[in-house]
């Protein structure tokens, strides 16, 4: 039996072809949910939209600082370990969750796999860069979405026999799941917009930063003659509040805004600004172009329509001319929306290998 170990909304998505498949092919598993999400929007509306089966166990670690979120998430996962005695445990990413999750089943002795294996960003400020390296390091299967991800996985020493390249599962779920967005009859707004996303501790926890990406926002729009859709992350909603920051009229706000809806939003955007790892994903596959709010990105395949802003106007203005002179090429270097087949078949065939 597999533990299937998740708790973040990126995990939710992302391991949907999985637990998808693992149910089509009957394989037995428990999905464990360590309850770093816990808000409805961050959580609950995945589950529903994505028609997942409910947790078979929920352990309600929540928020705290890494220390004390990893280390309530390692504490009930150990319990749950001890009394499931999984023949494997499952994780995908670069949370905490998937970090607490690896290393308490790898000290217990039970083999780990790990979805969207190999990715760097070569930046070890950010803590989902710790979590990649230390997770990939322990774990026994590395399932990585492309070829760069195995490079990177080989020049840190990972046996080529562990590593396979299957694409990214977000291509999967974009591509099982864009026809039910178009089904909502969303009304979108009236003109173009740009869909905007932030939660990332350098840009958003910090008022001077948070400030900085807010003018930049609002600056592109009012060039672009645009509106921006907003959905806020809580952890931004948090700092936007104690940084007192007012928006300006071309911000249009969502408190809460579930999977289809993104789709749907980003589906018809004039452009994606964004600071997240799976919306520059999904943004590609849906062949829009994206300016990311970082200076570096662990997807490099998206650099042919995703251009690295920073938080620098300059460069955004270079990006929307690059946009805009028809130089951007989207691939399929993500994947062909085939990963969560190909990643059951390789899981089903070394669990037959570890009886
Ligand atoms: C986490 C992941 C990040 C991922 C992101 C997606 C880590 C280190 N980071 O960041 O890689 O891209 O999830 O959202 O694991 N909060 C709520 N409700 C919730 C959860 C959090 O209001 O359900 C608020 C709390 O104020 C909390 C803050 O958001 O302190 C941050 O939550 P946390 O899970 O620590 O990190 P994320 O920023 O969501």
């Amino acid at each position: 039996m597999i533990v299937v170990f998740l708790g973040t909304r990126p995990e939710i998505i992302k391991m949907s072809p999985v637990l998808r498949e693992l149910r089509k092919k009957r394989v037995s598993f428990q999905l464990v949910h360590s309850g770093q999400h816990y808000s409805k929007e961050l959580d609950k509306v995945f589950f529903r939209q994505l028609e997942l089966p409910k947790p078979d166990i929920q352990l309600h670690a929540g928020s705290g600082s890494h220390a004390e979120q990893t280390g309530a998430i390692m504490i009930g996962f150990e319990k749950v370990c001890k009394r499931l005695d999984p023949d494997l445990v499952l994780v995908h990413g670069d949370t905490n969750t998937t970090l607490a999750g690896a290393l308490t089943a790898k000290k217990l002795c039970i083999p780990v796999a790990h979805v969207e294996a190999g990715l760097r960003s070569f930046d070890d400020s950010m803590p989902e860069e710790i979590n990649r390296k230390v997770v990939d390091r322990i774990s026994d299967y590395l399932y990585t979405p492309t070829q760069g991800g195995k490079t990177n996985l080989l020049h840190e020493g990972v046996k080529p026999t562990s590593i396979v390249v299957t694409g990214n599962t977000v291509i999967d779920a974009v591509k099982q799941n864009i026809a039910l967005a178009d089904k909502l009859k969303m009304v979108l707004p009236k003109g173009e917009y740009i869909f905007l996303t932030a939660h990332r501790p350098s840009n958003v926890d910090l008022p001077q930063r948070l400030r900085s990406l807010v003018n930049l926002a609002d600056k592109l729009a009012s060039i672009l003659h645009a509106t921006i859709i907003w959905p806020v992350h809580p952890r931004t909603q948090v700092m936007l509040k104690r940084s007192r920051i007012v928006l300006s009229p071309r911000f249009k706000v969502l408190e809460s805004i579930g999977y289809l809806e993104t789709l749907r939003y980003l589906e018809h955007a004039r452009l994606v600004l964004t600071d997240s790892g799976g919306i520059q994903e999904e943004a590609y596959s849906l062949r829009r172009p994206i300016l990311t709010l970082r200076e570096n990105t662990e997807r490099p395949e998206t650099l042919t329509a995703n251009k690295l802003i920073g938080l620098d106007l300059r460069l955004a203005k270079e990006g929307v001319q690059f946009f805009e002179g028809g130089e951007a090429r989207w691939t399929h270097a993500l994947g062909k929306g085939d990963a969560g087949v190909r990643i059951v078949a390789d899981l089903r065939a070394r669990l037959r290998g570890l009886k």
